[in-house]
């Protein structure tokens, strides 16, 4: 008998991706399960999850984001040169004579702001949905840590370029990490590696800033991930049980008597990943990239002056998002510095042991949990009145100055 041969594009195409495109439901199953980018998926998921204004696609936009930083940074690394004397001359190189230099650099600046603010307002839309409740407690904590870890992350790339900016914005909040009691200038002296922002410190925050955040990132994302699914997928509303299964009563031969032939068993709300959810990721990841390119075209990443350790400017500020704690600080350096951030990352910490309610999971602002979202709403729009204070009401010796 003669043997059929397939054409050897088709073979290689067959070797690597073992299914065809997915029409019916069972190879939609197989295909999620069998591609090894798409396992991380379940097969199928609660439509819930796909509604654009439950999530906002504020956790994949996070991704997404980390994402951008870590190729455009990796292209950066080509060119930069973590030293006081060179640092500053590649900024000036990927400005002028590097081809797309200034383009990627923007990128990667616009998109490090983004992550921190998008980062933050994730952690807004899951509290405001009670969805940090049992079973999401941990995963919770995972995300303080990976808000914090994102923090240091931006914190660390600040100093990378090595100009006025740059370095003042790094004293000025490397000495707020000086005024934690009994360990503050030790901690301070470990970041710095000298009791000055200079060469050692340049060289720390950019081992840290390229290798040892991201990779902490990395696991961190990975677990974050790993737990929504152990987890049981997106926190959604408590099932509702229709009234006429529970009314309805069956008898089996008279032996067995139940609400409903299968008991506990709900209408089934679940949808394929593919290609429900997926189309709705490439949606979110398009939106992200084409928001990060506008940006990077519209705007420059700023550059100011070579770094001058006799000229601060004046204020000196730090980077806007520790704004807030330096306009604490200006009232308080241990209450604004340490003790007031301290007691929220504690509070946040332990948010999910406080409340140990179940109810009101799933919704935004849900009328049960009105105190729990008032409380952190106060907390935020505290937070984002000190950071405008500090970044548009301050001048020169921090006095008060009007932006209009
Ligand atoms: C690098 C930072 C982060 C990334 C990449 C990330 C990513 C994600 C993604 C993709 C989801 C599912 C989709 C969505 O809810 O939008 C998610 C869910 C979740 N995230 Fe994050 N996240 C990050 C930070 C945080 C933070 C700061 C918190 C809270 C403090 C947090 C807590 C949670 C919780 C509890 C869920 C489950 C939500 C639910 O079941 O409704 N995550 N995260």
């Amino acid at each position: 008998m003669k043997e059929q041969r397939t054409a050897l594009p088709r073979v290689i195409w067959q070797s690597i991706f073992r299914n065809p495109l997915p029409e019916t439901d069972l190879e939609r199953s197989s295909t999620s399960f069998t591609n090894f980018f798409l396992h991380i998926h379940p097969v199928k998921v609660h439509k819930n999850t796909l509604r654009p204004v439950y999530t906002l696609g504020l956790g994949l936009m996070s991704l997404f984001l980390f994402l951008i930083l870590i190729v455009t940074g990796v292209l950066l690394m080509f060119y930069y040169v973590p030293s006081t004397t060179q640092a500053y001359d590649r900024m000036l190189d990927l400005r002028g004579t590097v081809a797309f230099g200034i383009f990627l650099r923007n990128m990667h600046r616009w998109s490090a702001h983004g992550m921190v603010a998008v980062v933050f307002l994730h952690m807004c839309r899951v509290f405001l949905t009670g969805a940090y409740k049992k079973p999401r407690e941990f995963n919770w904590v995972l995300g303080v840590i990976l808000l914090l870890v994102t923090l240091f992350m931006s914190f660390t790339g600040y100093l990378l370029p090595w100009d006025q900016l740059a370095f003042w914005a790094i004293t000025v909040g490397t000495s707020i990490a000086g005024y934690a009691p009994l360990v503050g200038k030790e901690m301070q002296f470990v970041l710095l590696g000298d009791t000055s922002v200079g060469q050692e410190a340049l060289l720390r925050f950019y081992v840290l800033h390229v290798a040892v955040l991201p990779a902490a990132l990395v696991l961190l994302i990975a677990i974050h991930f790993w737990r929504i699914r152990k987890d049981g997928g997106l926190s959604r509303p408590a099932p509702k049980v229709m009234e006429v299964f529970q009314k309805k009563i069956y008898g089996l031969q008279g032996f067995v008597r139940a609400n409903f032939t299968k008991v506990g068993n709900t209408p089934d709300e679940s949808v394929y990943t593919w290609p429900n959810l997926l189309m709705a990721e490439l949606f979110v990841f398009v939106l992200t990239v084409s928001a990060v390119l506008v940006m990077a075209l519209l705007f420059n990443a700023p550059l100011e002056e070579p770094v001058n350790a006799m000229h601060p400017p004046n204020p000196a500020k730090a980077p806007w998002y520790f704004l807030g704690l330096q306009e604490m600080v200006s009232y308080s350096a241990f209450w604004g510095g340490i003790g007031i951030p301290g007691l929220m990352v504690g509070l946040l910490l332990a948010v999910p042991y406080l409340d140990r309610t179940t109810h009101g999971v799933g919704r935004w602002f849900a009328r049960e949990r009105l105190l729990a979202n008032t409380l952190f709403l106060t907390l935020v729009a505290l937070n984002v009145i000190f950071i405008i204070i500090g970044t548009f009401f301050r001048g020169p010796n921090w006095t008060f100055v009007s932006p209009f």
